[in-house]
């Protein structure tokens, strides 16, 4: 795989890799599991976001950017993991948010506000658009906006995933341990084309499970499947792993917690003092208890905890569990 593309270090690598004893016991399916601890990957608590945008602000600051330019929803990961990258590389930073400004900031808008970006409202305008004003609005003013399209899913972006599943593999090899299968949330693809590209590329003969959040199986296999492809021409790999998506988690829809995420977050908190959070990895674990209730996943089973938890904040009404 190719190694030579420009990259900042915004993050503190590498993230743990540890095994959950008691939340495997707890689980009773035969498996064992362990995890991937990229929710601490070390700037503005962290995420899955930070290891593409290594990648996409040494791209930025190459062609001389003033701004960083990105989009997403009001409780977005990715937005507050950029607007901490902006301030750590000192650049400015454009946050187009879908939704209305609240009261209260809550979650992640809040640390949005605290890291200094300036946030632009899109109500239910399409972002993509929003965003295009917003970059044109820069010019005019003489700035050079990098734009960042949601999620920060380019082969750039997903870059990071691909060396992302290196480091893992390196650490599983120095604790001696391999993988049957690995678990992830996936919704805009950057971190599933990543992994793809990082396990095809050392041959890797396991299963990649990626948990939808938010899209059917056929629109997440087109978009993934092109991102993929471009990934790997980027980054020189033949052969991307395939992925196993699934689309039966999506429950009442993007960032609606159900009972699923709710005992998933409250089983990994309360027998490992891990949390995940009520969009993407708590939707994610719940999906990695379904399959091994089902008896699907065996052996022993990564779950790729890739961030969020800041969201938590924003669910306080949801997140009353009681005793
Ligand atoms: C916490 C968290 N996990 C997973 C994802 C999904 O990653 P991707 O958009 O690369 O599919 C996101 C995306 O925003 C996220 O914030």
């Amino acid at each position: 795989m190719r190694t030579d593309l420009p990259v900042v270090s915004l993050t503190q690598l590498p993230t743990p890799l540890h095994s959950l004893p008691r939340f495997s016991a707890w689980l009773d399916a035969g498996i064992e599991v362990w995890i991937k601890r990229d929710d601490l990957t070390g700037l503005a608590m962290g995420g899955n976001k930070l290891r593409k945008l290594n990648f996409l602000v040494a791209d930025a600051l190459q062609q001389g950017a003033s701004d960083l330019v990105t989009t997403g929803a009001a409780q977005s990961n990715h937005c507050r993991q950029t607007a901490a990258a902006a301030a750590r590389s000192g650049l400015g930073c454009h946050l187009v948010l879908r939704g209305h400004a609240t009261d209260r900031p809550g979650g992640n808008v809040l640390l949005d506000q605290l890291l200094g970006a300036k946030l632009h409202w899109a109500g239910v305008a399409d972002t993509r658009q929003a965003m295009a004003a917003a970059v044109s609005q820069l010019q005019a003013r003489g700035r050079q906006p990098y734009a960042i399209p949601l999620g920060g899913s380019t082969p750039i972006g997903a870059a990071g995933y691909a060396t992302a599943w290196l480091e893992m593999a390196q650490q599983a090899r120095r604790q001696g341990i391999d993988f049957d299968a690995v678990v992830f949330a996936t919704s805009s693809g950057g971190t599933q084309a990543g992994i793809s590209v990082g396990a095809g590329d050392l041959g890797w003969p396991g299963e990649l499970h990626g948990i939808s959040v938010d899209h059917k199986v056929p629109h997440l296999q087109a978009v993934t499947t092109a991102l993929t492809q471009a990934t790997a021409e980027l980054l020189v790999v033949s052969s991307p792993h395939p992925v196993i998506i699934h689309d039966d988690y999506l429950g009442g829809g993007y960032g609606v917690m159900g009972a699923p995420e709710r005992e998933a977050i409250q089983a990994l908190a309360r027998n490992e003092g891990v949390l995940v959070d009520p969009v993407y990895t708590g939707r994610a674990l719940a999906g990695l208890i379904d399959l091994g209730r089902r008896g699907i996943l065996h052996g022993r089973v990564l779950f790729w905890h890739t961030g969020g938890t800041p969201a938590l904040f924003a669910y306080e009404d949801d997140l009353a569990l009681g005793e």
